[in-house]
């Protein structure tokens, strides 16, 4: 973007590194523990890397929610806070910020993404209702499922296929939608559920055409579409940089245009914003934001906190705003892009393209002789902690969970685990790091037994299940 202003340097040396657009100021001591250390901590967590203590941990991809390292303006923003019960004015900056860059008219905050799951789902959702969506995510659907519908998956289907390189998986396949309106009839749909992209495909993209399409599919049947916009500044940029048209428009406009065609987003903001805790809902529909003002007040707190702190909300608007200037964008995706390579490089199977958020290593291939009710994406995630004490996350027949009517496993065609890369906290050589401890595991996959679970939850088993490996 600005390498004109190096040209002459950069011919001179005949290379050119990006960097990232911050310095450090203040440093968190990280350490590896011996082998055995190792060993103890994961036979402690039964085998399940949410169940680690992070104190034993070394580098921590096991998710980029809450993790980001925020801005010396968002700290800050803290001794900011108004902690007044009603009217906060950080609620009054948080709005405008959304209003501002996301472009909605109505924000009810939330304590984080499920919670505005919850509100969104309750406000819409009647029993028997059908949500398509653009492949599901664990808590949206089980918001879903608790309101009374059912999730119905539309997503194209390149984003089932970890090998195929079409830039923009995360689309919805408005023929699939098309076929299911004509089937269960408009009536029985509350609103399309489109998140920007797309988590469990590998962090993929939604495209500006398709949402611009959807929108107008959607019109014909007077059905909302609404977005999970927990990583949608993530997607503004891989619309920038592959979509015809769209070169030399900022990621903010991307963004602001992108939730034009939709009626309303709800958000983690522990993503994109940049913070380690909040979320909201913001609606375009006065009745809509009526339905959610009233739900806020008795599952989240008062419709000007909705579960934050007055600090909190305020790190959240100044967040909103450092995550769409576009070199801080360029450098998260490039990073996560950089451990890809790496990985490629030594012919390791990853998801491609390479996403937004994270690398997603193909437990499937990886161990192609571990059958999957053996759970090869946990057992990858198992080894790579052993070896390194890096911590990934299963997001695979685990993440899937049981089928509601049936009872059995759901075997999703995607056995991933997912290295995710925090924004603003690891430098290049972390990646570095974590790619030689991949290696090293995949190297060693021949001799990887799997394991069985030995413990199940009822809800969201893969955050609490525990596991033993096979003798
Ligand atoms: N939607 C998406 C696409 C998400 O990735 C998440 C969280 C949520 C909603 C829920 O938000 O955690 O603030 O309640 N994803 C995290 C992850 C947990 O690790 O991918 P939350």
């Amino acid at each position: 973007m600005t390498t004109h202003k190096y040209r002459t340097m950069g011919q001179q040396f005949g290379r050119r590194s990006w960097a990232e657009p911050w310095k450090i100021k203040m440093v968190e001591p990280i350490r590896m523990m011996s082998a055995e250390e190792r060993q103890r901590a994961l036979d402690e967590a039964g085998y399940n890397t949410f169940l680690i203590r992070s104190e034993d941990v070394y580098i921590d991809l096991l998710t980029d929610s809450g993790t980001s390292a925020m801005s010396d303006r968002q700290w800050a923003g803290l001794m900011l806070g108004d902690e007044a019960y009603a009217g906060s004015r950080n609620y009054y900056h948080l709005e405008e910020a959304i209003r501002k860059y996301y472009g909605y008219r109505h924000i009810v905050p939330a304590h984080q993404g499920r919670g505005a799951e919850h509100l969104i789902s309750r406000a819409l959702i009647q029993p028997g209702d059908v949500i398509p969506g653009n492949m599901y995510f664990t808590t949206t659907r089980l918001h879903q499922e608790l309101a009374g519908g059912t999730f119905a998956d539309v997503i194209v289907d390149e984003a089932h296929d970890p090998s195929s390189r079409s830039p923009f998986k995360g689309n919805v396949d408005l023929d699939k939608l098309k076929a299911l309106i004509e089937k269960v009839g408009a009536k029985k749909i509350p609103y399309v559920s489109l998140a920007g992209t797309v988590n469990m495909a590998g962090g993929q993209p939604v495209s500006m055409a398709n949402v611009k399409a959807l929108r107008a599919l959607c019109d014909g049947y007077g059905i909302p579409v609404y977005l999970d916009a927990t990583r949608m500044a993530e997607n503004a940029f891989f619309i920038q940089e592959q979509e015809e048209g769209y070169r030399d428009k900022s990621i903010a406009e991307i963004l602001r245009e992108f939730c034009s065609y939709t009626a309303g987003a709800w958000m983690s903001a522990k993503k994109d914003n940049l913070v380690n805790i909040g979320g909201w809902l913001a609606v375009n529909d006065e009745r809509v934001a009526e339905k959610a003002r009233n739900l806020v007040v008795v599952y989240e707190g008062l419709q000007t906190y909705g579960g934050m702190a007055g600090r909190d909300m305020e790190a959240v608007a100044i967040g909103i705003g450092e995550m769409v200037e576009d070199d801080h964008i360029r450098s998260r995706v490039q990073q996560v892009r950089y451990l890809g390579q790496l990985l490629l490089d030594w012919e390791i199977p990853i998801v491609e393209p390479i996403g937004g958020h994270a690398i997603f290593l193909n437990a499937r291939e990886f161990y192609d002789h571990i059958p999957q009710d053996q759970f090869p994406a946990q057992t990858l995630a198992a080894q790579l902690y052993l070896d390194s004490g890096v911590r990934s996350m299963e997001r695979g027949v685990v993440s899937a969970g049981r089928d509601p009517r049936t009872g059995d496993h759901r075997y999703p065609r995607l056995e991933l685990t997912r290295l995710t890369i925090p924004r603003r906290v690891y430098t290049q050589a972390h990646m570095d790091v974590v790619a030689e401890s991949v290696k090293i595991v995949y190297d060693a996959r021949r001799e990887t037994k799997g394991m069985n679970m030995v413990y199940e939850p009822e809800y969201l088993r893969f955050f609490q299940a525990r596991f033993r490996p096979i003798d």
